[in-house]
């Protein structure tokens, strides 16, 4: 477990409580005490501006916090409390998750999601150069049952992690590659998954918001990734990362990629062995995949495992109205699980 303890002697003044969330002690919650930071918006700001570099301190610390019970009631009170942390250079511009902005820097978390669906442990926009150091995630609506964003500590998932994968990717790196259809192009899969891979494989057109093969090639090369048109109209990206990132405050290298969302499995695309092998045979491209940077393939078994260790040490804290959680991206993974009933998690990312 993260050092929980320290955080609890950190100076943020007697308007907060600090306590380590239970069960399990972590992350720690961060809960206003007082009638002007539950009620004032304006004095919650400005005591959260204040406190900034103590927060920034303590999430290099512990990973993640939630602060509860601050004058935060939706989408436009969240986004005026989190303006003092640096915007993405490019916003959310080439992650593989749908959003739509709904207040300033401020996005939904859900618009391409089933409540019955399940979001992998990650570290948010890993596979790309240009990634979010910090993120916070502002619960609206919380759901009847379900519906937590899940976090695991990277530094535990580094303890438990298979040498050879951790070693193999110290010494080459890992290279992402995505391949998007040629418009109109359909998968050989059952009607009732078809929905669902239109968003995992879709259409370059369509992850591009264009059908100009230029402009889709500026685009691609503004990322930093390279890329080869397919024999059969599709499109091929790929980008070639370390694998782990010296986090800027602690200066320590970390883990840091997006093996069990990417991998070229069933599982991290959420599909049925048998469909996924019938959609994807070997030789045809793969919707996301990941290599070592070298090009030789990750093993299976062990990208298997690092799905089964995240889980299993994945934390599920409840969501309340109004509570706010603070991740470092480096330092703790996140996911989602699935709910029942309304739910509305936003979030913004900070550069
Ligand atoms: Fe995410």
């Amino acid at each position: 477990m993260p050092e929980a303890d320290s955080v609890t002697t950190l100076d943020l003044g007697d308007e907060v409580a600090l306590a380590p969330y239970d069960p399990g002690g972590w992350p720690v919650i961060v809960e206003a005490r007082t009638n002007r930071l539950r009620q004032d918006e304006s004095h919650a700001r400005s005591w959260f501006q204040e406190h900034k570099a103590v927060f920034d301190g303590a999430l290099a610390s512990v990973g993640a916090l939630i602060l509860r019970s601050f004058a935060l009631s939706d989408a436009q009170s969240f986004s005026r409390f989190i303006q003092h942390y640096p915007s993405m250079p490019y916003g959310t511009a080439g992650g593989a998750a749908k959003r739509s902005e709904v207040a300033d820097r401020i996005y939904d978390t859900v618009q391409s999601r089933a409540p019955t669906s399940q979001i992998g442990m990650h570290q948010e926009m890993s596979y790309l150069p240009v990634y979010p150091k910090q993120i916070a995630f502002f619960c609206h609506v919380p759901a009847t049952t379900g519906g937590e964003t899940l976090i695991a500590d990277i530094r535990r998932l580094e303890r438990l992690v298979s040498p050879r994968l951790y070693d193999g990717i110290k010494k080459k790196g890992i290279r992402y590659v995505r391949s998007t259809r040629a418009p109109g192009a359909r998968v050989d899969a059952p009607e009732e998954h078809q929905d669902y891979l239109r968003l995992y494989y879709q259409p370059w057109s369509e992850a591009y918001a264009t059908t100009d093969r230029d402009q889709v090639e500026s685009k691609v090369q503004a990322a930093g990734q390279n890329f080869e048109w397919l024999p059969d109209g599709g499109l091929m990206t790929s980008y070639t990362s370390p694998g782990f990132v010296t986090h800027p405050l602690t200066g320590r290298s970390e883990w840091f990629n997006s093996i069990t969302i990417n991998h070229g499995n069933y599982l991290s695309a959420d599909l049925p062995p048998d469909v996924y092998a019938r959609a994807f045979p070997l030789g045809a491209p793969k919707p996301f995949d990941v290599l070592f940077g070298d090009g030789t393939p990750l093993p299976e078994d062990d990208v298997l495992e690092l799905c089964r260790i995240l889980d299993s040490i994945a934390v599920a804290p409840r969501w309340r109205q109004g509570d706010l959680m603070l991740l470092d991206n480096t330092l703790t993974a996140h996911g989602g699980n699935s709910w029942t009933g309304p739910r509305d998690i936003l979030v913004s990312l900070f550069g």
